[in-house]
């Protein structure tokens, strides 16, 4: 396709292997598509024009794999990398799919199993840092609970800080150039996970022993499932300095963890937060953890994954033209939404600047009642979107 939202490497896209190597196995029913070469999703996505790819370690590498096998995969991989220019700018261990995980991963009752999922962690660290990763995400699948008799969610916590503390104490002795990005979701698998949205992440890095290190990965499907707003839940993490990395997706309130094709469900909340991301000239990588419907081809698949990047090129044109728009701008400047940047304070909290505000008059009334032109504003941005203007 020739027109304006073919991506380049530039835009920064990133899918995971996950995603396009989804099968469409759901609970119901079994996979759809074949299995696909991790080497083949190199190359479609370098043609499809994405900047790099993300995987866990066993996407990679089959658990159960050899020295020998390991060595054979990795250099076949390395050439489907160099032969493409595609990169590896995250990378994660995958401590949900194996049984030995069923109760938690590092925060598991049993330490030999906390051990195991260390230990898993720490070479598929070595991994990343290999391939050149700058950016560890660490989703806890596992890492929660159906029974809650069972564990005591303050030692899991704890428990769990242990564990990040670890990976931050390896990463610094390993000399690695690497930040750690905790992905919060609030369900499944687990009946509830712990972290389970981006305030409590954000909470939780507070507490660990190398909060510098620590971010966070937040997920459009995740917050969203829990009814919360992703433009808002990023615009905060944008606030503590702690966007490492985002998972872009679509997802309806109150459904399973759908991973939709980006944009394929809430075009406004998508709006926004690419307008949020390129307003804020956010540096990272724009990674897609999504996936095509399970009634898909192969083929479709790459639909999918062109779909993902077209519509976040689409939506930063929508951008664009919403800062280009004379009549926006005169119904942003009627909301008043600069004079927010304006300290409420100017001149400090000082005792002085009390007395002040007690010798204010306040035309109460009139504050009250001005407008905000939010209707107008509102349609204005609906019309863009819809493509009216
Ligand atoms: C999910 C998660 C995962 C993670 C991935 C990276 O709901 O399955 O979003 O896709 O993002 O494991 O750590
Ligand atoms: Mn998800
Ligand atoms: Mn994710």
């Amino acid at each position: 396709m020739s027109d304006a939202y073919v991506p380049t490497p530039d835009d920064h896209f990133t899918f995971g292997l996950w995603t396009v190597g989804n099968r469409g196995r759901d609970p119901f029913g079994h996979e759809t598509r074949p299995p696909l070469d991790p080497v083949d999703a190199v190359h479609r996505l370098a043609d499809l024009g994405a900047y790099g790819v993300n995987f866990h370690d066993d996407d990679l590498v089959p658990p159960g794999s050899s020295g020998a096998e390991r060595e054979a995969i990795l250099k076949r991989f390395r050439r489907a990398l160099d032969d493409t220019g595609m990169k590896v700018p995250m990378a994660t261990t995958n401590l949900f799919s194996q049984p030995v995980f069923k109760d938690g991963a590092f925060t598991a009752n049993d330490p030999a199993v906390r051990r195991h999922a260390l230990r898993k962690t720490i070479d598929a660290i070595d991994l990343g840092a290999e391939l050149g990763a700058g950016v560890y995400v660490m989703w806890g699948g596992r890492e929660g609970m159906e029974c809650d008799a069972a564990k005591d969610i303050r030692l899991a916590l704890d428990r769990y800080a242990e564990a990040v503390n670890a990976c931050c104490a390896y990463v610094r002795d390993r000399g690695y150039d690497l930040v750690l990005a905790i992905e919060p979701k609030p369900n499944e698998p687990r009946g509830d996970l712990f972290l389970p949205t981006v305030g409590h992440a954000l909470a939780f890095i507070g507490e660990l022993e190398y909060p510098e290190m620590v971010g966070l990965n937040p997920e459009f499907a995740h917050e969203t499932m829990s009814g919360l707003s992703f433009h808002h839940a990023v615009a905060q993490t944008l606030w503590h300095d702690k966007l490492f990395h985002i998972d872009l997706n679509a997802q309806r309130i109150g459904k399973y963890d759908q991973d939709f094709r980006f944009g394929s469900e809430g075009v406004q909340d998508a709006f926004y937060l690419v307008k949020l991301l390129e307003d804020a000239r956010w540096p990272g990588m724009r990674h897609f953890d999504a996936h095509a419907y399970r009634t898909e081809s192969v083929e479709g698949v790459w639909e999918f994954a062109r779909g993902c990047m077209r519509t976040y090129l689409i939506l930063k044109e929508k951008v664009a033209r919403f800062h280009a728009d004379p009549e926006i701008a005169a119904a942003v400047r009627d909301a008043q939404a600069a004079r927010l940047a304006e300290p409420t304070l100017s001149e400090g909290a000082t005792p002085e600047a009390f007395a002040a505000l007690r010798s204010e008059t306040v035309d109460i009334d009139g504050l009250a009642a001005q407008g905000y032109g939010h209707e107008r504003l509102d349609q204005l941005v609906t019309e863009l979107l819809l493509g009216a203007r």
